[in-house]
C-alpha cells in the first residue's frame, strides 16, 4: 500500500482535480482509496454528486469505525471517504489540544494498517497551507505531491512550507516529496521551470512535471466534468508525472 498526500501552499492550485484524476488513472489496475481531508471547504460531494450516509467527520469525532465511512463508488471503481459539505461551524471535529491529534494519528495509522492488503493506493486530498491535520497526514504518508502555480511567490511559499513544516515532520517520517506545477501558461516558461526545479531538487524535492493551464478545462469543470478521459491533456500530463512519482505507475 502506497499512501500519497496531495497538498499545496496556496488554495486553488488543483489539488482536488489532481487527486480525483490520479485516483481514476490508478483505478484501472489497482484498488484505490481516496480520502477527502478538506473539512473547511469540502468539494467531493459537489464534484461527484454523491450522498454517503457517513462521513470522515463522524470517524474523527470517534462515533464510527474507519471501515464504516468508506463509500464504494462502483462506477469509478474507487473507494471514497467524503467530508461532509453540510458542515456546522459549532460542530467539534477536532480536539482542542495536541494530544487529540497524536491519538488520532495513531488511530488512523492503525486503521490503515488493517487495510494494507485491501488497497494498493491511498490518496489524501488536503486543505492548503498547514494545519495539525496536515501534519498528521505528512507523518502518515509515504509521498507528498505539492501542487503549485508557476510564479515566484508560489515557489517561495512552497519552499518555506517544506522548510518549516515538512522537514520537521520528515525528521520523524520517511516521506518522499515531489513538486508538480499546474496551470502553466502556454507562453514558454521552460527556463523558469528548469530553474525552480533545480532549486527544489537541491532541497531533496523532486520535480514531477507540469500541467498546462486551459480555460477550456476550467469551463468543463464548471460544468462538472471533473474526471478527464484518457486522451485529455490533463490526463496525459498527470500520467507522465505519476511515472516519476510512483513505484508502479499506471
Ligand atoms: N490545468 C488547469 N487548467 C485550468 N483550470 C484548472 C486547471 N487545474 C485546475 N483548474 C481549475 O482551478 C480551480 C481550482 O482547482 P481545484 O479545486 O482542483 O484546486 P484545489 O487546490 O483543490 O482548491 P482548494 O485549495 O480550494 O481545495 C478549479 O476551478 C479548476 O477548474
Ligand atoms: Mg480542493
Amino acid at each position: 500500500m502506497e499512501k500519497i498526500l496531495v497538498h499545496s501552499y496556496k488554495g486553488g492550485t488543483g489539488k482536488t482535480t489532481v487527486a480525483l484524476n490520479m485516483a481514476n488513472l490508478l483505478a484501472n489496475e489497482n484498488k484505490v482509496l481516496l480520502i477527502e481531508n478538506d473539512f473547511f471547504m469540502p468539494s467531493f460531494q459537489y464534484a461527484l454528486r454523491s450522498e454517503p450516509d457517513l462521513y470522515f467527520n463522524d470517524y474523527l469525532k470517534g462515533e464510527v469505525s474507519f471501515k464504516e465511512v468508506i463509500f464504494p463508488d462502483t462506477q469509478l471503481n474507487i473507494d471514497l471517504i467524503f467530508t461532509n459539505k453540510e458542515f456546522d461551524p459549532n460542530e467539534k471535529i477536532f480536539g482542542s489540544d495536541q494530544k487529540w491529534f497524536i491519538s488520532t494519528l495513531q488511530r488512523m495509522t492503525d486503521d490503515l494498517e488493517t487495510l494494507k492488503k485491501q488497497y494498493d493506493f491511498v490518496i489524501f486530498d488536503s486543505p492548503p497551507g498547514w494545519h495539525m491535520i496536515v501534519i498528521n497526514l505528512i507523518m502518515m504518508c509515504d509521498k507528498a505531491i505539492l501542487i503549485l502555480r508557476p510564479n515566484s511567490y508560489a515557489v517561495s511559499g512552497t519552499r518555506k512550507l517544506i522548510e518549516i513544516v515538512y522537514k520537521r515532520a520528515k525528521a520523524l517520517s520517511n516521506m518522499e516529496m515531489f513538486v508538480l506545477f499546474n496551470q502553466v501558461p502556454e507562453i514558454n516558461m521552460s527556463a523558469d521551470l528548469k530553474r525552480w526545479a533545480e532549486q527544489f531538487e537541491k532541497e531533496g524535492v523532486k520535480y514531477a512535471g507540469n500541467i498546462a493551464c486551459s480555460c477550456e478545462t476550467a469551463y468543463q469543470m464548471a460544468h462538472e466534468v471533473i474526471i478527464f478521459p484518457a486522451d485529455h491533456f490533463f490526463h496525459i500530463a498527470l500520467k507522465q508525472a505519476l511515472s516519476k512519482i510512483l513505484k508502479s505507475p499506471p
